[in-house]
């Protein structure tokens, strides 16, 4: 398995590459049961909005597989779907994925392993169409950024943040296929690291120029002109444009505003919540408190301090330049953009 892949079904088993032992170690984890995969949904050892989609589409399988003997077969399926829902709720790709794959089983009439099989080509369908969706996202994404210059991204939405390719790390994939000369600021995403650990991991494994920063150092990164754009991707995007997306996202939305520079957010459609009409209806997941207290496991603030832990952040649509999706890029007003792209 590519070392970037983030998950693989072999045909009995979801095999999860293990994300928070990277960069240090490349390890898999085999879920054979529902359980283990919501386990690792939470834990993070699976993560970024369209990946965890494709991991749940698969965690239905197994339980669909688990339950295929049992009476209640459909009740047991609907309480996987919301074992597996509930893991983490910002990232609407969860849901998304999970309501498509209850769908196709509808069809099944009430044969539990005609529901089966129905299920098992679903997941499938849906991570291969993941991998598609993220290179349409970098063709239309390729062209607006410079042809010689700095990107700053945020968190990580890459190849291992989807199932392959990336949506925002798309686009500067895409752009570094056309032949341009792209430097990338990786700012490393405290609490979770994900820019540190996974971001300079991939693109450093596949020789794009990278310079990682500590978030703080974005406005003096912008301020010296290293960086002639952003481009982050997204965990939710509501029907107005408001964007849910890593904690941090939105100063630095703020800050590219103040210096001119355009913000991109790359998201294929499933990430596009209409039934959110905006960012103040996007449940924020709240982690662990530790996440914030230890670094590498050691302890960095003193004992029984306060702390807050987000770890998602809402970007306002008037910050946001344009969103990159595979059907094309949404310029505000996004409200009627993105309803648009659904009409297509
Ligand atoms: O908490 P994470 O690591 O799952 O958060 C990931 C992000 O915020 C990504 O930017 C987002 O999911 C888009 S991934 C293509």
């Amino acid at each position: 398995m590519d070392k970037c892949r983030p998950l693989r079904w072999d045909g009995e088993a979801l095999v999860l590459l293990d994300q928070t032992k990277l960069p240090g170690e490349v390890a898999y984890i085999t879920c054979c049961n529902h359980e283990q995969v919501a386990a690792a949904i939470k834990e993070m050892k699976v993560r970024g909005a369209p990946a965890i989609g494709a991991a749940a589409a698969y965690g239905l399988v197994l339980g669909a597989r688990e339950a295929c003997q049992r009476a209640d077969f459909w009740e047991a399926l609907l309480d996987v779907a919301e074992r597996l829902r509930r893991t983490r709720p910002t990232a609407v790709n969860l849901a998304w994925a999970l309501e498509r794959m209850l769908q196709k089983a509808e069809r099944a009439s009430q044969d539990p392993e005609e529901a089966l099989k129905l299920l098992t080509e679903e997941a499938a369908a849906i991570a291969l169409e993941d991998v598609e969706v993220n290179r349409a996202i970098g063709r239309h994404g390729a062209p607006l950024l410079p042809e010689d210059g700095g990107v700053l991204t945020h968190c990580n939405a890459g190849a291992l943040a989807t199932v392959d390719y990336g949506t925002a790390l798309g686009v500067i994939r895409a752009a570094v296929e056309m032949g341009k000369k792209i430097r990338v600021f990786a700012c490393e995403t405290r609490p979770f690291l994900q820019g540190a650990r996974l971001t300079a991991y991939e693109l450093k494994a596949d020789g794009i120029p990278v310079t990682l920063i500590t978030d703080n150092m974005a406005g003096y990164v912008m301020g010296r002109g290293l960086v002639q754009g952003v481009v982050v991707g997204a965990d939710r995007v509501a029907a107005n444009g408001d964007v849910a997306n890593k904690i941090g996202t939105y100063s630095l939305a703020i800050l590219a505003r103040e210096h001119g520079l355009p913000f991109y957010v790359a998201a294929p459609l499933s990430t596009v919540d209409l039934a959110t009409p905006d960012g103040e209806h996007i449940t924020i997941e709240e982690r662990d408190p530790t996440e914030v207290s230890h670094l590498a496991g050691i302890r960095i603030a003193p004992e029984g301090v306060d702390i807050l832990n987000p770890a998602f952040d809402v970007t306002p649509a008037k910050y946001i330049t344009g969103i990159i999706t595979e059907k094309g890029v949404v310029k505000p007003p996004y409200d009627r953009g993105l309803a648009a792209l659904f009409r297509k």
